[in-house]
């Protein structure tokens, strides 16, 4: 039986390759984009102005993100063959498996032949995300076939739009171009390796993306933020949420949304989607929700000393936007896509196939036993 290795497990410390893109280090400018802070970006700046830093190394001048936001917007049309692929698969299944297929099927249709094409597959796939999401999504719950043609000029208002058939609020506008700013990148994460693994091997984008869609599915990784909706969401007050935190630790159980892999105080994007929870939370008179979640916080800390990662209060503020729960980590593809997509590009650039060793622990060489002599 294979023993554990400690030291090695998770690749945890290891520099396994450089990147200009992001930095995700403790302490002030911890998370940066092309060396832009993450607080500084959610402040200032929509998804859109995020996805042409990510995908050309500068932020868009005003009107280079006209000219882009207008092309994202011609590039939103689904195929009819995408369609027919989305309205097949059940109600029942998950959305993380239907944008897997979603993006494989694109790829079938739309082929990356030559890696000239990257920057264009990538917008499409970014215009065409929302588009996938909500056609199966209101086809598999609804009966409706939405029209893709939403009115919105970014991807954060589309998205609710065909969503809720109808313009967001503000507000809600708002707090979706902050979530995705601030799920857009994060350096060499499980799924962003996953894609950079698979770009080593010269394969098309539509690959690279299926196989990080893949791996952001698990609830260790984007998966949480659903994870921990499904358990907030039992608890009616911050009193009863407080005894069943402290239960789930005794049986050491993990809650999901705390903790992180390379944070050790604190997730530089949870005190910003916390902060607009809290507004959302007053705009629906939530009297539950939040204090749940500020109370598991409280606890979390004091007992362990752990932190909320970025999906602990993601998972209230879309709740109070009204977002069914299991699209969730969808949300986080739609904004992660750009990530995965730059590290492509930056992995083609300067590419060696990605090629670990293993520390061999089996069992000494032998030789097959005749049949009669196996036990
Ligand atoms: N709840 C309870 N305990 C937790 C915990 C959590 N969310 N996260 C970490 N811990 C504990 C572990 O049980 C472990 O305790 P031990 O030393 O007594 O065994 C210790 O803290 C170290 O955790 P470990 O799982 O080894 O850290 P990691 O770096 O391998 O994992 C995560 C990082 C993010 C996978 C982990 O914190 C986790 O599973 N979090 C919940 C899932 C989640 O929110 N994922 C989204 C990440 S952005």
């Amino acid at each position: 039986m294979a023993e554990k290795t400690p030291g090695g497990a998770g690749l945890r410390g290891q520099i396994a390759g450089k990147s200009a893109i992001c930095t995700v280090a403790m302490g002030h400018s911890g998370l940066t984009y092309y060396g832009y802070e993450v607080d500084d970006l959610a402040e200032n700046c929509e998804f859109e102005e995020i996805a042409y830093l990510l995908f050309n190394g500068e932020l868009p001048n005003a009107r280079q993100l006209a000219d882009y936001r207008a092309r994202l917007v011609e590039l939103r049309s689904l195929p009819p063959a995408l369609k027919k692929a989305l309205e097949l698969i059940p109600k029942e299944a998950h959305p993380m498996d239907v944008l897997r297929t979603g993006v494989s099927m694109l790829g079938n249709l739309e082929t990356e032949t030559s890696f000239e094409q990257q920057k264009d597959q990538a917008d499409r796939l970014i215009a065409t995300l929302p588009g996938m999401i909500c056609y199966w999504y209101r086809y598999s719950h609804d009966g409706v076939r939405v029209d893709m043609d939403s009115g919105e000029d970014s991807i954060a208002g589309h998205f609710l739009h065909l969503l809720h058939d109808r313009a967001p609020s503000a507000l809600h506008r708002q707090v979706m171009q902050v979530s995705l700013v601030l799920y857009a990148e994060h350096e060499f994460n499980a799924s962003t390796f996953t894609a950079r693994v698979c770009a080593s091997t010269l394969s098309d984008i539509h690959s690279c993306i299926t196989a990080a869609i893949g791996s952001l599915r698990g609830p260790l990784h984007g998966g949480a933020n659903e994870a921990a909706m499904d358990m907030i969401k039992q608890w009616s007050s911050a009193d009863e949420a407080e005894q069943a935190v402290m239960g789930m630790l005794k049986r050491k159980e993990k809650i999901m949304g705390f903790g992180h892999a390379v944070y050790t105080e604190s997730d530089p994007r949870n005190a910003i989607i916390k902060k607009w929870s809290e507004k959302l939370a007053a705009e629906v008179n939530d009297t539950v929700l939040y204090p749940v979640s500020v109370r598991c916080e409280e606890v979390m800390w004091r007992e362990k000393k752990l932190f909320c990662n970025a999906d602990f209060f993601h998972a209230s503020a879309y709740h109070f936007m009204g977002i069914p729960t299991k699209l969730f980590t969808p949300i986080f593809v739609m904004s992660r896509t750009t990530g995965w997509s730059a590290h492509v590009f930056e992995q083609r650039a300067d590419n060696r196939i990605i090629r670990p060793n293993a520390e061999y622990i089996g069992p000494a060489p032998r030789r097959v036993p005749p049949m009669e002599q196996r036990p």
